[in-house]
């Protein structure tokens, strides 16, 4: 009996294995690999980047459906300034292109958009489409997508020290109001709940500038897809490998059973 079990188990797909009481709230997941994959098909880096797109819409479809609340994407840290001048301007476009043709889909499906990051150093056209976007869907209760743009930690964590040293200054807080929660609520995230797993595509095994404060406790997935290969059924696999490891968050096995 129980053979069978075992292979019948082994037949299911990884959305049928999900455990819907167990999901994470928060996924966050760096977007990487679109270059290597354009490249592995004799195209430019850009034409990645175009593909990346299909994964994107359908990770954040796929997440929206299981009950995930936030959806976190790393599309450019604050270092992709310093890639050469064509491919920042074309992914700055493609962004604009991306948001504009998009907006009516997120609407529809209940999703709310939302950037963390230096929006204000981004074109103005995509400030402005961010905004029209975000404006847009700000009733969208289903899910948070959140878009990682011009983002690094180590430039939220010094903004939000800088915000903090400023209130000390103005006398509004003393040393010792500062507590864990007052400064994740100066961060770009205030207000959403650490994501539990962080997702890496194209076999890179780093966090880049991403969430460090955030991703303190989180469970990192890495896969050798590159980004443009990913679907639905790898952001299930890795929700069904998050579901199967044990988070003791400091204490002993004995105490989490
Ligand atoms: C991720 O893919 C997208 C961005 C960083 C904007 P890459 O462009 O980093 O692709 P690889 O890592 O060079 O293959
Ligand atoms: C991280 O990918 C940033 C994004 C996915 C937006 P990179 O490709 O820029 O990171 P490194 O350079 O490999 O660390
Ligand atoms: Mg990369």
């Amino acid at each position: 009996m129980s053979i069978f079990a075992d292979i019948f188990w082994d037949l299911m797909d990884y959305k049928s294995k999900i455990n819907a009481e167990k999901l994470p709230k928060h996924i966050a997941i760096i977007m990487d690999g679109n270059g290597r994959w354009a490249k592995q098909q004799g195209e430019q880096r850009i034409f990645g980047h175009h593909n990346g797109v299909s994964s994107v819409r359908d990770t954040t479809e796929a997440a929206a459906e299981l009950g995930v609340k936030y959806l976190t994407l790393y599309a450019f840290s604050t270092e992709n300034w310093n890639r050469p001048k064509d491919e920042v301007e074309a992914l700055m476009e493609l962004l604009v292109m991306t948001i504009s043709k998009e907006t009516e889909t997120l609407l529809k499906n209940g999703i709310r958009l939302e950037t963390i990051g230096d929006i204000d150093s981004l074109p103005a056209s995509c400030k402005y489409q961010l905004q029209e976007a975000k404006e847009a869907t700000k009733a969208g209760d289903r899910m948070t997508l959140v878009l990682a743009l011009s983002y690094s930690s180590k430039w939220e964590i010094v903004k939000a020290v800088k915000e903090i040293a400023q209130e000390a200054k103005d006398g509004k807080l003393k040393p010792e109001d500062i507590t864990e929660e007052l400064f994740a609520g100066k961060l770009c995230t205030s207000g959403m709940p650490d994501p539990e797993l962080m997702i890496r595509t194209s076999g890179e095994h780093r966090i880049s500038n991403f969430l460090l404060w955030q991703l303190s406790y989180a469970e990192f997935y890495f896969t050798e897809k590159l980004w443009p290969d990913f679907r639905k059924e790898d952001l299930y696999e890795a929700i069904y490998n998050y579901q199967n490891r044990e988070r003791r968050f400091g204490k002993t096995s004995e105490q989490i059973q």
